[in-house]
C-alpha cells in the first residue's frame, strides 16, 4: 500500500474514490461542500433524500459523478458538527475504509483529516488515518494458497492544506512506522505454533537486526541460559523439543551513556499448559501466547524506522509449554537466576516463570525503565474484557506516562493495584514463593510475582491477554500494544 500526502485542490484530483465527511443536520465538511458545489448540489441532494443522516460511522458510496475525474464519492457520517472525540474519529475512519474494500477501487483520496478532533492535531489525524486504514487492509495469507488481496486498493492519498502539509508529513512518517510495527507483530502472531517456534522468532529478530545499522540482535541458547542460572525459564522449555531462545534486540539510537528503555515480551510460542494441561476448547488460540514478544519486535522496528534518538533494549524469552515426561510437574521447585526458589503449583502459570529470569537479566542493562508485555492471565479477560490492557507497576510516574500515551494512541490501559497485601497470596510452604496465588485476583497476583524480580528498577507490566488478539469470527492478532509503546517512545523522544 502506498500512502502519501495530497495538497492539490479537489477540482484537480483524479481518483477512484474520494472520502469526505458529512455531519448531522445535513451539514457538510469543507471538502464535501466543495464537491457539492462542483457537482451541482449532488451531496445536498443525497442528504436531503435521507440516504445518510450524518450519524458517526454511517457511509454512502456515490458511484457515478457526472463530469468529474473523481470516479466515486464516499460520504462518511461524522456525527454532530463540532470537534469530535478521538474515538469517534477513529470509528468514522474504520467505517470509511471498510466501505472501500469491496468496490473495485484502487486509488483513494481521504479528506477526513480536515475535520476537527478534540486534542487531535493534523499530525495525529494523519497518523490515525494510516494506522486505521492499514489495520483494515491487513490480510493474513502466509499459509493460504489463495493470496489474492480482498481489496484492490493500492494507493491512499491523505488530503492536506498548505498550512497542515508539514504536520501531515510528520504524521504520515509516524503512521507508516507504527503500521509496519503493527503488521510485523500481527504477521508473527497469526502464524501457527508449528511454524512460529522459538527458533523462528529468533530468526525473525536476527533478520530485523540486519535491516538497521543501529539495531543488533543476540540470541542466548539454552546452554547460555544454564550458565546464567536461569533455572525458572529453562524449566518451562524442558518439556518441549524446541529449544528455548532468549532474544536480545539492542537499538542504539541515543547518547552512548543514556540509560535504555527495556521492553520485555512474553514469547511463549505455544501454551498447552504443560502437565496442568488446558482444556481443548479454544486451545489453538494459545499460539498467540507470544504476542508480547511479537509486539517487542514490532516496536523496535518502529523505533528503528523513525531513527528515534533513544536507547532501547528488547528482550524476548521464547519457549513452548507442553506436557512431556521431562516437563515441570506441580510441586516441582526451581531456582531462578535471582537465586529465589519457586514452587510450581500450576505448570500453566509458565509466563511468569520465563519472564522472571528475563527481568533479572534486564538488570545488566542498567535500565531507565523496564516495561514487560505479556498474555499473562485469563483473569485479565474476566476483569477487563477485551478493551483495555491491564497495567500494573511499581512506579506511578511510569504508569501515568503509559496511560497518557495509551490515550493518544487509542490503545487503552487500565491500572490495577499492586498493593503489598496481595503479596502474601504467593506464600509457599516449601520455596521462597509459589507461582500462583489461588483463585482470587489472578492478574494482580501474577504481577505480584513479577514485581519480586523488578525491585531494582522502575517497572510496569502490561497484561495483554484480552487485547493482543480477537477471538471468534474475526479471530486474528491486533498488533496491540505496538501503538501504545510507539507513542510512549515518541513522547520520551520529544522530552529529550
Ligand atoms: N497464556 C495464559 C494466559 C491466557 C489464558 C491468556 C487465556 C489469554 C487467554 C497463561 O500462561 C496461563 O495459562 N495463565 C493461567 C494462570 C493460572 C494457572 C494461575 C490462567 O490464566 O489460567
Ligand atoms: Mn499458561
Ligand atoms: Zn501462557
Amino acid at each position: 500500500m502506498d500512502y502519501s500526502i495530497e495538497t492539490a485542490p479537489l477540482e484537480k484530483l483524479e481518483c477512484d474514490c474520494i472520502i469526505v465527511g458529512v455531519y448531522q443536520d445535513q451539514q457538510l465538511s469543507p471538502s464535501a461542500a466543495s464537491l457539492n458545489a462542483s457537482t451541482q448540489g449532488l451531496i445536498h441532494k443525497i442528504l436531503g433524500r435521507g440516504d445518510i443522516s450524518g450519524k458517526n460511522g454511517e457511509t454512502v458510496l456515490l458511484t457515478t459523478i457526472p463530469d468529474s475525474s473523481i470516479e466515486r464519492i464516499l460520504l462518511v457520517g461524522l456525527g454532530e458538527n463540532k470537534p469530535i472525540s478521538n474515538k469517534l474519529f477513529i470509528k468514522a475512519l474504520a467505517a470509511a475504509i471498510n466501505s472501500c474494500k469491496k468496490p473495485p477501487v484502487k486509488s483513494i483520496v481521504c479528506c477526513l483529516a480536515e475535520c476537527a478532533v478534540e486534542g487531535g492535531d493534523a499530525a495525529w489525524k494523519t497518523r490515525q488515518i494510516v494506522e486505521v486504514f492499514n489495520d483494515a487492509v491487513y490480510q493474513y495469507t502466509q499459509t493460504k494458497s489463495d493470496k489474492t488481496p480482498e481489496s484492490q486498493i493500492t494507493g491512499i492519498r491523505i488530503s492536506a492544506s498548505a498550512e497542515t502539509a508539514d504536520a501531515a508529513q510528520i504524521g504520515l512518517a509516524q503512521g507508516l512506522a507504527i503500521a509496519e510495527g503493527v503488521s510485523l507483530a500481527k504477521n508473527l502472531a497469526d502464524l501457527p505454533g508449528n511454524i512460529c517456534t522459538p527458533a523462528y522468532l529468533a530468526g525473525q529478530a536476527i533478520a530485523l537486526g540486519e535491516q538497521f545499522t543501529k539495531l543488533s540482535t543476540r540470541i542466548l541458547e539454552e546452554a547460555d541460559m544454564q550458565a546464567l542460572g536461569m533455572g525458572s525459564l529453562l524449566s518451562v522449555s524442558r518439556g518441549s523439543r524446541q529449544p528455548a531462545k532468549l532474544i536480545t534486540l539492542d537499538y542504539q539510537g541515543g547518547e552512548k551513556n543514556s540509560k535504555p528503555i527495556v521492553l520485555v515480551g512474553k514469547g511463549l510460542t505455544f501454551d498447552a499448559g504443560g502437565i496442568s494441561l488446558k482444556p481443548g476448547l479454544g486451545m489453538d488460540e494459545m499460539k498467540y501466547d507470544m504476542c508480547g514478544g511479537a509486539a517487542v519486535l514490532g516496536t523496535l522496528l518502529f523505533a528503528a524506522k523513525l531513527n528515534l534518538p533513544l536507547n532501547i533494549i528488547g528482550l524476548v524469552p521464547a519457549s513452548e509449554n507442553l506436557p512431556d515426561g521431562d516437563a515441570n510437574k506441580p510441586g516441582d521447585i526451581v531456582t531462578s537466576m535471582s537465586g529465589k526458589t519457586i514452587e510450581i503449583l500450576n505448570t500453566d502459570a509458565e509466563g511468569r516463570l520465563i519472564l522472571c529470569d528475563t527481568l533479572t537479566y534486564a538488570e545488566r542493562f542498567h535500565p531507565d525503565v523496564v516495561i514487560d508485555l505479556a498474555t499473562l492471565t485469563g483473569a485479565c479477560l474476566v476483569a477487563l474484557g477485551r478493551i483495555p490492557s491491564g497495567l500494573l507497576g511499581n512506579d506511578d510516574g511510569l504508569c501515568n506516562d503509559l496511560i497518557t500515551a495509551s490515550e493518544t494512541a487509542n490503545d487503552s490501559l487500565w491500572r490495577l493495584p499492586l498493593w503489598e497485601e496481595y503479596q502474601e497470596l504467593l506464600k509457599s510452604n516449601f520455596a521462597d514463593m509459589a507461582n500462583i496465588g489461588g483463585k482470587d485476583a489472578g492478574t494482580i497476583t501474577a504481577a505480584c510475582f513479577l514485581s519480586r524480580f523488578a525491585e531494582s528498577f522502575r517497572w510496569a507490566h502490561l497484561d495483554i491477554a484480552g487485547t493482543a488478539w480477537r477471538t471468534g469470527q474475526t479471530k486474528g492478532a491486533t498488533g496491540r500494544p505496538v501503538p501504545l509503546l510507539s507513542q510512549y517512545l515518541l513522547n520520551r523522544a520529544s522530552q529529550l
